[in-house]
Order: structure tokens, then sequence, then C-alpha cells
């Protein structure tokens, strides 16, 4: 398991701020479904995709919650999207790659195409994620993620807020500010479902061919597009100005 995810939660520290996280968390989730409708969690099954669902639901808030089914995820995401269905009694709202699209690439460049170049990388994920991302958020006054500072360098000085400039929406990032500790004692605490990959040192899960086990002390995002330098991984969902 990995060394984060069973934080013990009898400290009364991790207890005591994970509880006021989760007070601040709820008014914040209640006060942008408020002001900006429609709004849609983009949820990736993620460990802190799976937070900000468990509130979401549990508040019976109005926020549409939908995913990217690239056609390349690993088989433990798509058993937890059943999972959350009996769970929460929740279908997932998802979204599918333009299959023209995904022809083009593959009869071009192959099946695996990601391995070969940066651009191709980038050509695959625009075409799996990026562009079905803009036909989920077409006519949303604004969108959520479970994007996290401490995740990259390149997430950095994350802010809980921000303006998506190429969707043209607002953007939130709610749990901007939590740690990887205080994501899973919420999901111990609330016994949230997880997908069971987490288990197996996958701290992060993309799509399966880019995506790996890291090694204790690794960061935690180390195992994605693991070929590429740090500063090249993002897949083009969330773009930001340096
Ligand atoms: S990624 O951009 O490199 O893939 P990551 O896996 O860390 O990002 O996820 C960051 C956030 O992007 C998630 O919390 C979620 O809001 C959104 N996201 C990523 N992948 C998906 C997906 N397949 N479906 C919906 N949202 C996603
Ligand atoms: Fe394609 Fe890999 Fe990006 Fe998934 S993560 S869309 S398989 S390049």
């Amino acid at each position: 398991m990995h060394p984060n995810m069973n934080p013990d939660l009898a400290g009364t520290a991790l207890r005591d701020a994970l509880a006021a996280r989760t007070a601040t968390l709820k008014d914040t989730l209640r006060a942008i479904a408020a002001e900006f409708q429609p709004v849609a969690l983009a949820n990736s099954l993620g460990a802190e995709d799976m937070v900000l669902t468990d509130l979401i639901v549990k508040e019976g808030l109005d926020i549409e919650i939908f995913s990217l089914d690239t056609g390349r995820l690993p088989a433990e995401t798509y058993d937890l999207m059943a999972e959350v269905d009996k769970h929460y009694g929740l279908k997932l709202k998802l979204y599918y790659p333009n299959h023209e699209s995904v022809e083009i690439l593959t009869r071009n460049h192959g099946i695996n195409p990601f391995y070969e170049s940066v651009e191709l990388r980038k050509a695959c994920c625009h075409a799996r994620k990026v562009e079905p991302l803009q036909r989920a958020l077409a006519g949303k006054q604004a969108w959520i993620t479970g994007l996290r500072a401490q995740q990259a360098v390149s997430r950095a000085n994350l802010p809980e807020r921000e303006f998506d400039g190429d969707n043209g929406l607002e953007k939130f990032n709610p749990l901007a500010g939590w740690s990887e500790k205080e994501v899973w004692a919420y999901i111990r605490l609330h016994g949230v479902p997880y997908n069971k990959l987490h288990d197996q040192f996958y701290p992060s899960i993309g799509c399966a061919p880019c995506t790996r086990p890291v090694a204790i002390g690794e960061d935690v995002r180390a195992g994605r597009w693991w070929w590429e330098n740090p500063d090249s991984k993002e897949c083009g969902l969330h773009v930001r100005k340096a």
C-alpha cells in the first residue's frame, strides 16, 4: 500500500484539519452551484475526484458529473465507474472521442502513437481528451476539477479559482490546497469507493498505456508519461499561462 494511503485517522491533528477542510469544501461547492449554472465536475475517477463526487452526491448539489472515456482507460477505472453507479446510484455522463479523429491518428501513426514523440502524444491526448472536454464544457458557466498544487511542478501555485480562457468559462480547483494525506483520510473516513490501482502503487491514474506504478518516494505523477520530461507532462486539459 502507498505510504500516504492509510493515514492514522486517530491522529487528532489530521482529523481536525480534515473536518475544517471538509466544511470549507462543502461551502465552496454550494456557493459555486448557486452562482454558476450549469456547472460540471470533471471526474477522472482518481482519488481527488472521488472526494468531490462523494460530497456533491451526499449534499445533493446541482452539479453535473462527467467523465472522458478515452477508450484506453485501465480495466480498474471502468470497474470503478460501475461501482460508483452501484454505490451512489450515479451514472457518470460519459463523453467519447470523435471516431474519425482516432481513425486518422491510428491509421497514420499506429495503435500506440504516444511513445513516438511528444507531438504525437499530445495529438492523441487532444483527440481522446481535449476535444471531448470541449464538448462536455459547451454551454457550461463553470467547471470543477480535482487538481492539487502538490501534484506536480507544473501545478505549483495552482489557484482555487481561475478563468479558463481556452474554454471560455470559470474553472474551480477546490482541492488546490489539500494534501494527498487529507484526500486519503477523507476516502477512508467516509468509505468512498476508489480505484483499486491506487493499492498497487498508482497514485495518479490516466490511460493504461501512459500510466505505470511509482516507487516509494517518487513524485505522485512520476508514473504518468514517464518517458517525458516533467515539465511537458500535461495533456492539454489544464492549460495555464506561465
Ligand atoms: S491529466 O490532465 O494529467 O490527465 P489528472 O489525471 O492529474 O490530469 O487529473 C486532473 C483533473 O483533470 C482531474 O481531477 C479531473 O478533474 C480532470 N480529468 C483528468 N482526466 C479526466 C477524465 N478522463 N475525465 C474527466 N476529467 C478528467
Ligand atoms: Fe492517448 Fe496516452 Fe493521452 Fe490517453 S494519456 S489520450 S492514451 S496519449
